[in-house]
């Protein structure tokens, strides 16, 4: 399943995202914001969505707010998560075959909808290289969140 959600920084991003992955082919849950609103704070998504991410492990989740930055600093907190900031398409592909992120996260004030859509296709379509050294990497991350 492939979860999306934003706060109002990402709102329209997040809706474009949405809309593109749809055409696609994806079957996208959105887990808000429904609606621009000001007032919204971006870990309520950002929890929101990695909870749902952290119960399957087949599932990958995009978070889109201002930068991006906020989202990830939140999702990675939530135990199982791996959240990247994606802005291109070399850290969109770093984020699937080096770090195998179940989560990316995007700046709707500071990415275009092109770039977005290209980044998010680049993470969905790489596969995660299992190679020796990323997998001893994230073992070591995964160590840390056990302690
Ligand atoms: C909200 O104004 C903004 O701070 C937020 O969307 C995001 O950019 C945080 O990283």
């Amino acid at each position: 399943m492939l979860y999306i959600a934003a706060d109002h920084g990402g709102y329209p991003l997040k809706e474009e995202l949405k809309r593109f992955l749809i055409e696609e082919g994806y079957e996208v849950v959105d887990l808000g914001a429904e609606e621009l609103d000001l007032a919204d704070d971006y870990p309520d998504f950002a929890f929101k969505l990695a909870e749902q991410v952290s119960q399957d492990e087949d599932a990958g989740g995009i978070l889109v707010c201002g930068t991006g930055q906020g989202m990830c600093m939140a999702a990675n907190k939530v135990a199982g998560i791996r959240a990247a900031v994606v802005y291109n398409d070399f850290t969109a592909k770093d984020a699937a075959d080096h770090l195998n992120a179940n989560v990316i996260c995007l700046g709707g004030r500071v990415t275009d909808a092109e770039t977005a859509k290209k980044s998010v296709k680049i993470w969905l379509d790489t596969d995660f290289s299992e190679d020796e050294r990323h997998v001893r990497r994230l073992r070591k991350i995964e160590e840390a969140e056990e302690e």
